[in-house]
């Protein structure tokens, strides 16, 4: 299979030419159900990108489009594969519902809330400040790929284990759990 290319067009169209379980990694950022349309100038030659978020119908015409779309994704990836699905409050508990049924609730992993700052509004509710990013494995096979990262203990861990491991809540020295 042909990499390092950059496929322009309908998304269904081109993964439909795509042979089964061929896809390491997929991530989607489609759009939310917004109904809205989306225009913006782009660099300095003042080109037009465009794009609608607007739904004829129901909530039920946009999840049975995603739907289409997220079924040809389950079948290209690889069995060690993982899928992100990016979303917001419009539709994100439709689409875990979705996924739950397209790649079953048992492969879902995890929700990433990516939070933003924005000015606060004066309305009569809390501010909309968060992205959700969906996260499913295609399967539980312990060899699906999950690169882990680390970063630099805080100065309080630091001061409390020293460099010692920690595993999942337990202290390595003394085998025991680490009261919260
Ligand atoms: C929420 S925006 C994502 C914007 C993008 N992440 C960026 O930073 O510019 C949704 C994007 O999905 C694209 N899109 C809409 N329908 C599509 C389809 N059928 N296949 C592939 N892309 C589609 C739109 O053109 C738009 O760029």
């Amino acid at each position: 299979m042909n990499t390092n290319i950059i496929y322009c067009g309908d998304c269904l169209t081109i993964l439909k030419g795509f042979p089964d379980e061929c896809i390491d990694l997929i991530y989607l950022d489609p759009p939310f159900f917004s109904n809205r349309h989306y225009e913006v100038i782009w660099g300095n030659h003042a080109e037009l990108r465009a794009f609608g978020d607007r739904w004829q119908g129901s909530i039920n015409h946009y999840t049975g489009w995603m739907g289409e779309r997220l079924e040809q994704c389950k079948r290209v990836l690889k069995k060690e594969g993982s899928i992100y699905l990016h979303c917001d409050y419009h539709a994100s508990h439709y689409l875990k519902i979705k996924m739950d049924k397209i790649f079953d609730e048992s492969n879902f992993r995890n929700e990433i809330v990516w939070h933003y700052k924005k000015w606060s509004a004066g309305w009569q509710q809390f501010q909309r400040n968060h992205d959700i990013i969906l996260f499913y494995s295609k399967t539980d096979n312990k060899k699906r790929v999950f690169n882990k990262m680390f970063m630099d203990r805080a100065e309080s861990t630091l001061k409390r284990f020293g460099t010692a491991k920690i595993i999942s809540g337990y202290d390595e020295k003394t085998g025991k759990r680490i009261p919260s």
